[in-house]
């Protein structure tokens, strides 16, 4: 019997078996499902990025999440709601140039994410007791995956840009005339905001930097209770992440719909 070792100064053998695997359940539907829900995201928001157009509808003060904030020189006056300091970008830099760094690499860090990717992309596990096709396991302790352990700092920044979502969910209250209104794009922009909240809020690094390192909760009655109401939301993170993950594509698709004259938006109020 052949086998690797199971992580770096692990002497204990990992046992490898001849058979791809011995499993006769149908293990790699999750995988292969998640990887093309994920393969979908990335080939439509690299898509919506590049178009450069229809993101945001000026009359009720829609903008899509994917270009927020805008901040470029050639963003439409609309959609720049801290102003436009920056210099016109190259064709080749899309505007959502500031946003998508932060949530992809937010994402792309999440533990969420990372169990997803390593079952359907990286194979390495793959599953329970299915062979992998790497040679050893060396965990998140080498270049490229090490990479991963920044997933705290793109917490604080993906809280940041969050804020950002919902000042422009409240700018969305508006209507043609300028003063208060509700449209249903309000209420798709409000449902994304709400996935998007608890996704971050559910964060496994928004519960540390909440409640770790602590010695004695009872010393931090505040912090203990956000502890403890992030422990609730924590174990339901997956389901944000998907939730959000399509939320943040029907946001962006209906403002580009309404956007590009395709529908018009159903007005409740004004
Ligand atoms: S663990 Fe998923 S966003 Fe932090």
């Amino acid at each position: 019997m052949t086998t690797t070792a199971t992580r770096p100064g692990d002497p204990r053998p990992r046992a490898a078996i001849a058979a791809k695997t011995l499993r006769t359940d149908r293990w790699w539907l999750p995988p292969v499902t998640i990887g093309a829900i994920l393969a979908l995201f990335v080939v439509y928001s690299t898509v919506r990025l590049f178009m450069g157009q229809w993101y945001v509808v000026p009359d009720y003060g829609y903008l899509t999440p994917l270009y927020s904030p805008c901040m470029f020189e050639d963003c439409v006056q609309e959609a720049a709601h801290f102003g436009r300091p920056l210099p016109a970008l190259p064709w080749f830099i899309p505007l959502g140039a500031i946003v998508f760094p932060i949530v992809a690499g937010f994402r792309l860090t999440c533990y969420y994410y990372r169990k997803a990717g390593y079952r359907s992309l990286w194979a390495s596990p793959q599953a329970c007791a299915v062979r992998e096709p790497h040679g050893k396991y060396t965990g998140e302790t080498r270049f490229p995956l090490v990479l991963m352990n920044s997933h705290r700092y793109f917490f604080y920044l993906a809280a940041v840009v969050l804020l950002i979502n919902i000042m422009d969910m409240v700018l969305a209250f508006r209507g043609a005339d300028g003063n208060f209104g509700i449209g249903v794009g309000t209420l798709i922009i409000m449902v994304n905001v709400v996935a998007l909240a608890g996704y971050t809020a559910s964060c496994h690094a928004c519960r540390h930097a909440f409640g770790g390192r602590l010695k004695h909760f009872s010393k931090h009655p505040v912090r203990y209770r956000m502890w403890t109401f992030i422990s609730k939301l924590n174990p339901r993170h997956g389901t944000f992440a998907m939730v959000s993950l399509w939320t943040v594509m029907l946001t962006d698709f209906y403002i580009m719909a309404v956007s590009a004259g395709w529908i018009t938006d159903l007005r409740i109020v004004n």
